[in-house]
């Protein structure tokens, strides 16, 4: 797993300063320029699922999306897009949360999600853990049963773990494998 873990890691570009300053920004689309490297990140988040019996995977807009509908192949679940506001054209169920300044918004479509079906939850990087709070929140209030949730890049401590509702966090990299790659 080690070799695998650091080509995924070191195809991860890190952009200091950005967006704004002091912000080292964890670039994914390097990761997906590179077929191999991206494929070793599906394929360990499909390992681990695929008998879980998952029939949900639910992603978050935008980058949550690219890993959470091949995930969703490889492991014979639908995949469900949980977006930012304004972006889906039925009725929505959401889900307000705080940001550093402010606040953002997930939304999902109602009758996406069958009651108790069982869902992970999947977006590129975890850093608060507030964006994936107000997504379980928002499966559980649609009626879903949230296995999991799973992220390629941590970057926080295990705080965040007691923010998600007693939820299962998995990470591809944690903080230290996320710092010795580059
Ligand atoms: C980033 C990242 C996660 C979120 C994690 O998204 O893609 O979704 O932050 O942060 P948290 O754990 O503190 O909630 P961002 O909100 O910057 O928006 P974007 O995905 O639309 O770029
Ligand atoms: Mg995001």
């Amino acid at each position: 797993e080690e070799p695998r873990l650091q080509a995924i890691s070191q195809a991860i570009r890190v952009v200091p300063h950005f967006p704004k300053q002091g912000i080292m920004f964890q670039d994914i689309t390097t990761l997906l320029l590179d077929h191999k490297a991206f494929k070793h990140a599906v394929d360990i988040f499909v390992h681990r699922y695929r008998d879980m019996d998952i029939s949900v995977v639910a992603g978050v807009e935008a980058r949550g999306f690219i890993f959470g509908s091949s995930i969703a192949l490889g492991i014979d679940a639908k995949f469900v897009p949980l977006c930012k506001p304004g972006k889906l054209p039925g009725e929505v169920i959401s889900e307000k949360y705080v940001l550093e300044y402010g606040t953002d918004c997930l939304e999902l479509h109602v009758g996406a999600v069958q009651s108790s079906e069982r869902v992970i939850i999947i977006d590129d990087l975890v850093a608060t853990g507030g964006t994936l709070s107000a997504a379980i929140r928002l499966l559980e209030l649609a009626g879903a049963e949230v296995v999991e949730c799973a992220c390629v890049i941590g970057l926080s401590d295990l705080k965040v773990r007691s923010k998600l509702n007693g939820k299962p966090l998995y990470i591809l990299l944690e903080p230290r494998q996320v710092e010795n790659g580059h």
